[in-house]
């Protein structure tokens, strides 16, 4: 990584460099989390079948941009810790609880798999908030806001959950 710059304070003094190498290899991490939910929420926007999915099915259409914004703002941060975005061959799939389901009428399954994805989104994101706390107040800024995001959305779909549980469908 290069050399920061003659800052004496900050993440970007030569002081923190470990702490910023740091930081950056999880703000790497959670682009490449945005980029894999931007991939799942395609899928899921679009394979569920019949009127209950319709719902579901829009959410998660609307969402993709949203979570493609958090995908190009940790790009960015990354750049501007003087990391460098790492090439598509670096990406990894975490996302097993996101796969298509068997039946495409089984949108519990889909529902479920985005509120495990954002649950680990949230874990992540406190982790770097918790990591920034007196060294890096952007980084921590920016991933509090995108962590309201993460909060709000698993809240929306947590709410589908207890209508299909409340039915007897989940
Ligand atoms: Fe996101």
């Amino acid at each position: 990584m290069e050399a920061a710059t003659t800052d004496s304070r900050g993440v970007l003094a030569q002081e923190n460099t470990a702490k910023r190498e740091e930081i950056v290899e999880l703000l790497k991490h959670a682009y490449w989390m945005e980029i894999e939910t931007v991939m799942s929420y395609i899928a899921n926007s679009v394979n569920p079948d019949g009127v209950r999915a319709q719902e579901i099915k829009e959410s998660l259409a609307e969402d993709i941009q949203e979570e493609l914004g958090h995908a190009q703002r940790f790009a960015e941060r990354v750049k501007e810790l003087y990391g460098v975005v790492p090439g598509s061959e670096e990406f990894g799939a975490e996302q097993s609880y996101l796969q298509p389901p068997e039946h495409q009428t089984d949108v519990v399954h889909v529902i479920r798999g985005v509120i495990e994805a954002e649950t680990g989104a949230i874990e992540h994101y406190n982790r770097i908030i918790e990591l920034s706390e007196g060294v890096d107040p952007v980084t921590q800024d920016m991933v509090t806001e995108i962590l309201h995001d993460e909060e709000g959305h698993r809240r929306l779909f947590e709410g589908f959950l207890r209508e299909y549980e409340a039915e007897g469908l989940a």
